[in-house]
């Protein structure tokens, strides 16, 4: 959000089409159109231990889409001011989060399933891992605006 011109701006959920059907509802995501990129990486994370967390950290250039395709979570979105909480918890909600935002996932339900559509394929130098590394990056840009 801060560190590259996303289309959008902000964190959001976003309402997937859902296809009701008495044999079983189904739902899309297509890049560019419920989406504001290209689908570079998908990864999901799953058999998560009661109590466990994942995430914490920002990316830099990375965009992502989180889905809770099974059970339900929390992601914790920070933007060095303020830090929102998002429940995701219907396969039909996708979460979009912009670069530059520090997030981490916790509350993890039994038998959960994330699956994470990412902008960009993985690229250890896109993470920064520091929480004061970040704050110090918001900062300096701040200043620069
Ligand atoms: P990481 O993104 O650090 O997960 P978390 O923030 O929840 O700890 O990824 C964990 C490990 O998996 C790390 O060693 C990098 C590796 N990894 C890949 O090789 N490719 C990927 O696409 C992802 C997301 C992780």
């Amino acid at each position: 959000m801060l560190l590259t011109n996303n289309i959008m701006i902000k964190p959001e959920i976003i309402n997937l089409p859902k296809i009701e059907d008495p044999r079983g509802n189904l739902s899309i995501i297509e890049e560019d159109n419920q989406i504001p990129f290209k689908i570079e990486r998908v990864y999901w994370i799953y058999d998560v231990p009661g109590g466990q967390m994942r995430g914490g950290h920002a990316f830099k250039q990375q965009q992502e889409l989180i889905v809770s395709l099974s059970g339900s979570f929390d992601v914790v979105v920070d933007d060095g001011k303020v830090k929102q909480t998002f429940s995701l918890n219907r396969s039909y909600y996708g979460l979009y989060l912009p670069s530059g935002l520090w997030r981490h996932m916790q509350n993890f339900s039994t038998n959960s399933l994330a699956m994470i559509l990412s902008s960009t394929h993985y690229d250890a130098d896109d993470y920064i891992v520091q929480y004061s590394e970040y704050l110090k990056l918001i900062k300096s840009h701040e200043e620069k605006k």
